[in-house]
């Protein structure tokens, strides 16, 4: 077999066999196969598409190209969610030690910044000790011990994903459907998972922009991770506007463990995280139905013992064994916090939810160049929501930021990029479908 007949043949709209693409994947994970060779293929499958039992076979050669975690030694179901990404999206942070509360496995590997949207991986970078590379034998003892353990990728799960993935960052090849469905699910497949929710989100500040997109996306993953035996499922959610109150990484933080300490929550972030927890505790079968997995998720923020897990993990990990009781003493703060006010008065009625993550990079609470090093304090809390009212006393958001100048520049996008107007708008419902 030779990798430019394979090219050609996706290149004349053709369908590959499971033979050409397990010999194009493990071209690409042992190095025989070019950078440009798999640019030309990327470009042939975002143009000509993939049928489903090629976006299976790719997936599943994607995830076998480097190891694949089992959990025999687990006694319930291992599970996940993942989120395609957003902005302000904490849900990962308070998700998996509520579902390691309810009695389920959460081995969550996670990643790094994406373009605009926040990465949960620097959110737990903003917490001194906690180790997001641990070793093997300490992320199954804290899964084991604790029920989660949220990480980030090791080089040797879907190592053939890295590198189709920095070639189609760099060759426009990113928005496709079959593509994003192998890379996802490659990764979270090969984290051993019995059941996985999907958090796809839609909107201004989403991968895909509109719930139509959304919905060939959740449709295309939840088919292909089904047929893998992986039970799957995805909730479409609006990302028209931030989510929660707090986006960047130590203010997440933040957000997050005032959540699982029952003070008061935005009620989107609320609905989110409830209700995919709740779906996947009944996928799981964990739960019989979802009503009784939402009192038990409920039950264990009141008692505390969702907080509790999320301490244990934190400690277990190398962070402070006391984390959650003054978090504040060990997240970074920024040295200038300052409230930004609209120009008009009135109620929100929009935002653009891409540019606010963009600005979030240029407070450098997110990279410009890969591996760059980050300043975790910055970022946006108390943020507006659409249809909240504002003026000169009640603010769009306070702003975190390293020095005076960052500040301004950040206060006058928040200003160009939340639209006012005199009349309150109906915000949209926070979940728009779901796709079993
Ligand atoms: N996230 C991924 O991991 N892969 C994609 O292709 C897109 C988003």
């Amino acid at each position: 077999m030779l990798p430019q007949e394979i090219i050609r043949k996706k290149r004349d709209r053709r369908e590959l066999t499971d033979e050409e693409i397990a010999f194009f994947v493990n071209g690409v994970t042992d190095g025989s196969i070019a950078d440009c060779q798999i640019g030309a293929f990327t470009m042939a499958v975002l143009l000509n598409g993939f049928s489903e039992a090629e976006t299976t076979a790719l997936t599943l050669k994607m995830r076998n190209s480097g190891s694949v975690l089992q959990w025999p030694e687990l006694d319930a179901p291992v599970v996940d969610k993942h989120s395609s990404g957003g902005v302000g999206d904490k849900v990962s942070l308070m998700l998996a030690p509520m579902l390691a509360a309810a009695g389920v496995y959460v081995p969550m590997i996670s990643g790094r910044g994406l373009g605009h949207t926040g990465g949960t991986l620097d959110k737990f970078d903003s917490i001194p000790g906690y180790q997001t590379q641990p070793d093997n034998d300490l992320f199954r003892a804290t899964v084991k011990e604790v029920g989660c353990a949220v990480i980030g990728q090791t080089g040797s799960l879907a190592p053939a994903d890295k590198k189709i993935y920095a070639v189609r960052d760099v060759c426009a090849t990113v928005e496709s459907i079959p593509l994003i469905t192998a890379s996802i699910l490659s990764k979270k497949l090969a984290a051993g998972l019995d059941c996985l929710i999907m958090d796809l989100k839609f909107g201004n500040g989403a991968f895909m922009n509109n719930l139509e997109d959304g919905r060939a996306l959740a449709r295309s993953i939840v088919k292909v991770a089904n047929r893998t035996g992986t039970k799957t499922q995805a909730l479409l959610t609006d990302m028209n506007q931030v989510l929660g109150t707090a986006a960047g990484n130590a203010v997440e933080m933040q957000e997050a463990v005032d959540y699982l300490k029952g003070q008061p929550a935005d009620p989107r972030l609320h609905e989110v995280t409830m209700r995919l927890a709740a779906r996947l505790l009944t996928i799981s079968g964990q739960f019989s139905a979802e009503t009784d997995a939402l009192k038990r998720l409920e039950r264990d923020l009141a008692s505390g013992k969702a907080l509790e897990t999320f301490a244990r993990m934190i400690a277990k990990l190398g962070g402070p064994a006391d984390f959650t009781d003054h978090p504040a003493k060990y997240l970074p703060q920024a040295p200038v916090i300052r409230p930004v006010f609209p120009h008009d008065a009135g109620y929100v009625e929009s935002m653009n939810t891409r540019n606010i993550g963009l600005s979030i990079i240029g407070l450098k609470g997110g990279r410009t160049t890969p591996g760059q090093t980050i300043d975790y304090s910055t970022g946006y809390t108390g943020f507006c929501q659409i249809g909240d009212y504002v003026d000169s006393q009640t603010p769009l958001a306070f702003v975190h930021a390293a020095n005076q100048e960052d500040f301004a520049r950040a206060a006058a996008e928040l200003q160009n990029n939340v639209t006012v107007s005199d009349r309150k708008p109906q915000s949209a419902p926070v979940i728009a479908e779901t796709v079993e």
